[in-house]
């Protein structure tokens, strides 16, 4: 082993999906950049018989495959020479005893350690308690921690036992909870945003705003997740995590520092302010034909779309919704965010009777057309009174031209490895965020006909239905990024 205290990035669960999708190109990608700066290790575990060199090509494979990228000979040759596979079973603890010694002997001595959990969320307390009592926990010979994939528990009591289990082996600091959110640069620049402008935070409050609307849309189906997708619905899958970590991002008050303490304790501030939510605030769909698809229990009441109207009772935002939304097998894909300004308090133009202004708003487009936009009203040359409303637009793709934004979990690994865990999940954190929603999950089973599961079609926006619920409230969706822009 090179240089002074190197680093090893073992990996459980190493031949599946995530490892060739998105990790190894992620730790690729840094290594090229020289971002790895002690030498990094990667070291894969799991049960399939590889030898060093086949696991590599497997990688290489997945890098080609599903991560579309296509590396240099040269520079592939550089950093696999750093990728070893050990074979091992996870409810072995012989095995874990053998990776104890494999790594003491790559290491030679002092050395750090992030151990990534990629496998099924089953195997995570097992996988928690060989490294334990393995004694890997222990941080005499270097640093460990521990990067814990999602998702983190199936509800509120799971995660709290899961929580508990890590915490009897690895200290919170040890901990790094993904949310891949977390990591696109389009959510991290909502508190840059904010907070490095003077011109929008002032605004940013009840007395500016009229509501704020977030919507994650995927124009894809559940494909071949089904069999998770099942168990879990929308709202496991992506209100309890991503939509609520954008919902703080959005919502929290300026933190005195960027520290991953300062920073989290605003985060919870806001999920401990959110008021429990009502069953009639909510609207729950599945799109057609998803009972059809292998996997799916025939007659699933599982929701692939949900709406639902949130509150949060401080004194910044006492009586501004927030409205967020999430489906699968929608219009297209959306990741955005639409903050909603106040109607102006007096009109002194003769405009004509019928005349609904359009609000000023800003919306904050995490993907795919990464940028923000803000529309306001203009008068059209040359008419007496006739405005129309136009976007103010940046752009990512056009403003850092030749610089693509990378993959979130470029950003995450990276973070881990220097210890910085603002942009992980917190224990306490992921337990109010489960506790936000877990009443919502049962209230639908024990009450279906408060919010009724509605049908879908694919390809549309959701149910008709999921309109009228903002109608009730004289208010309508909004789509501000992209193709499908409102006009
Ligand atoms: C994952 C969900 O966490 O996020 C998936 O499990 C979903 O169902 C995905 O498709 C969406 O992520 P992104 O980055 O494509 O918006």
């Amino acid at each position: 082993m090179e240089g002074k205290c190197p680093t090893s990035f073992v990996i459980f669960g190493a031949s599946g999906d995530l490892t060739r999708r998105k990790l190894v190109p992620a730790l690729f990608n840094q290594y090229i950049k020289g971002r790895l700066t002690e030498p990094t290790h990667v070291v894969g575990f799991s049960r399939r018989p590889f030898s060093d060199d086949e696991f590599r090509h497997l990688l290489l494979e997945g890098m080609h495959e599903l991560a579309g990228v296509v590396p240099k000979e040269a520079d592939w040759k550089e950093f696999s020479q750093r990728v070893w596979y050990v074979r091992g079973d996870l409810t072995e603890k012989k095995d874990f005893k053998n990776l104890r010694v494999f790594l003491n002997e790559k290491e030679g001595g002092f050395c750090n350690r992030l151990y990534y959990l990629a496998t099924a969320p089953s195997f995570f307390p097992l996988i928690i308690n060989h490294l334990g009592e393995m004694g890997m926990s222990d941080e005499t010979a270097g640093w460990r921690r521990v990067i814990v994939e999602k998702p983190f528990g199936h509800d509120l009591t799971s995660a709290t036992e899961l929580n508990s289990s890590i915490h009897a082996f690895f200290n919170e600091p040890q901990v790094y909870r993904i949310d891949h959110y977390l990591g696109k640069d389009t959510a991290q620049n909502i508190l840059y945003f904010r907070f490095l402008n003077t011109i929008f935070e002032p605004l940013w409050n009840r007395n500016f705003i009229d509501h704020v609307q977030i919507t994650v849309a995927e124009d894809l189906d559940v494909g071949h997740r089904a069999g998770y997708y099942d168990q879990a619905g929308v709202v496991r899958d992506m209100f309890q995590n991503h939509l609520l970590q954008l919902l703080t991002l959005v919502a929290m008050e300026p933190p005195a520092t960027f520290d991953a303490d300062a920073v989290r304790n605003e985060k919870v501030k806001v999920l401990r302010a959110v008021r429990p939510i009502a069953l009639e605030d909510t609207v729950r769909a599945q799109y057609e034909g998803y009972c059809g698809t292998e996997g799916v229990a025939p007659d699933s009441q599982t929701p692939t779309y949900a709406a639902i109207k949130l509150h949060v009772d401080n004194w910044r935002w006492k009586g501004v919704p927030f409205y967020l939304r999430s489906g699968k097998a929608l219009g297209s894909k959306t990741s955005e965010i639409v903050i909603e300004f106040e109607a102006p308090p007096h009109v002194m133009l003769e405009l004509p009777a019928d005349y609904k202004l359009t609000p000023n708003y800003l919306s904050l487009c995490i993907q795919p057309d990464e940028g923000i936009h803000l529309r306001f009203e203009t008068k059209v040359p040359g008419s007496p009174q006739e405005t129309r409303s136009v976007d103010m637009e940046f752009h990512y793709r056009s403003t850092f031209r030749g610089e693509t934004l990378p993959d979130a979990y470029e950003r995450l690994l990276l973070d881990a490895l220097h210890g910085d865990a603002s942009l992980f999940t917190r224990s306490d954190e992921i337990e109010l965020a489960w506790g936000l929603v877990d009443p919502l999950i049962n209230g639908w089973e024990r009450s279906p006909e408060v919010s009724p599961l509605i049908q879908y079609l694919p390809g549309s926006w959701g149910p008709p239905e999921a309109n009228t619920f903002m109608a009730r409230d004289d208010r309508v969706w909004r789509l501000g990024c992209g193709e499908h822009r409102d006009n």
